[in-house]
């Protein structure tokens, strides 16, 4: 058996684990919040480094009440070397999971620049300290959206071409690709790339979720301010695709499950016999069409939500859903939960937005 914390009684492993600090770029953000809580409970020690861009102090306060205490929380841009030097030179920094990214797929079509630069240019300067302090653990936040539009579904990980349809896409490959290359240029460095499908919900307690500026951009949080009566009416981006009703189809997951996945995905990491860089599908295995979340949104929240028929949205594939079967026998991961629980969390946390 390889010598990592699965070595030892439960005890043993959570004492360990206290001593081991996560850096969670990002980590006031939608995912990387719900992840600094799956860490703790697990017994980690986070380590947030986030400029709150886009974020809020909520996530902050949130968390304090989630974890009992205020988190570490370093408010630097992560292209700022000197700024993470600093935080890397306290030490014992077991490893990194690194979110801070823009996200915003029809932005990067608009600001390919904003998006190439930040996007690739928070990894390179991340990857520089990092190999200066000799951390040699990272799990990547990378997307569905590197497939674009599958040949064959469910998609699994081995899928070839790679065409995104977006710069946003494009640059999940490029920082793919560049931690391929720093794997190989160092054996003993190990990365997990882990593509996310459609993230949605909320922390079941109501004190972290999606915390959008702005007009929403993703289907949920728009739903869901459409039915708390901040938005008029939801906008259908097109029912003329061919999939089974007509509207895109995507696979929606917990954010929870989804956290659950880094800290598993960190601990792989730690396995002897882990594979140095891999990618990992995080999606439910299941397609569920606009209509259907629209449909089941209405069940949730117990009234019809308005809405309305509208063109195709640029950039958007038909239809993608996860074959998820490697995560689950490398990982040990699956998600627990299914649509309807994530809408029910998320319109929970939508109310308490508004309270
Ligand atoms: C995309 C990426 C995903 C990425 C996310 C970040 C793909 C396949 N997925 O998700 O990897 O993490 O952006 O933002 O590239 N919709 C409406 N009305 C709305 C909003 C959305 O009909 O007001 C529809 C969209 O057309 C789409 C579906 O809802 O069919 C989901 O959209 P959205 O929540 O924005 O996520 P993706 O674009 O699938």
């Amino acid at each position: 058996m390889p010598w990592t914390h699965r070595s030892f009684g439960d005890a043993t492993a959570s004492i360990l684990r206290r001593m081991r600090k996560v850096i969670v770029t990002g980590g006031a953000g939608y995912i990387g919040s719900h992840t600094v809580v799956e860490l703790a409970a697990a017994g980690y020690t986070p380590i947030l480094v986030d400029d709150l861009r886009n974020s809020q102090e909520r996530a902050v306060e949130g968390l304090t009440t989630l974890l009992g205490r205020a988190p570490e929380l370093h408010r630097i841009d992560c292209a700022d070397q000197a700024a993470l030097e600093r935080v890397f030179a306290q030490g014992r920094i077991d490893g990194v999971i690194h979110f801070a990214a823009e996200k915003a797929v029809g932005e990067s079509v608009a600001e390919p620049l904003k998006y190439y630069t930040n996007n690739i240019g928070s990894l390179t300067s991340l990857l520089a300290v990092m190999e200066r302090h000799g951390v040699r653990k990272l799990v990547f936040s990378s997307s569905c959206t590197v497939y674009g539009q599958p040949e064959k579904l469910p998609v699994d990980e081995n899928a070839p071409d790679h065409h995104p349809t977006s710069p946003y896409g494009f640059t999940k490959v490029v920082c793919e690709q560049l931690l391929r290359d720093v794997c190989v240029a160092d054996p003993a460095f190990r990365a997990a790339l882990l593509r996310y499908f459609n993230p949605i919900g909320a922390h079941p307690s109501a004190h972290i979720g999606e915390l959008p500026l702005g007009v929403p951009n993703n289907l949920v949080p728009f739903v869901m301010q459409t039915a708390a009566g901040l938005r008029d009416q939801l906008v259908v981006h097109g029912d003329d695709y061919h999939t089974p009703d007509g509207s895109c189809v995507r696979d929606y997951i917990h954010v929870v499950d989804l956290a659950q996945a880094h800290v598993k995905a960190l601990a792989m990491l730690d396995e002897a016999n882990a594979p140095q860089c891999d990618a990992f599908n995080l999606g439910t295995g299941h397609g569920h069409s606009v209509m259907e979340v629209v449909r089941t949104s209405e069940e949730v929240i117990g009234r019809k939500l308005p809405y309305t028929i509208g063109p195709r949205r640029a950039g958007d594939v038909a239809s993608v859903y996860a074959d998820a079967t490697k995560a689950h026998e490398v990982l040990g991961w699956i998600a627990q939960l299914g649509l309807r629980e994530s809408l029910e969390d998320a319109w929970r946390w939508q109310q308490r937005l508004e309270s």
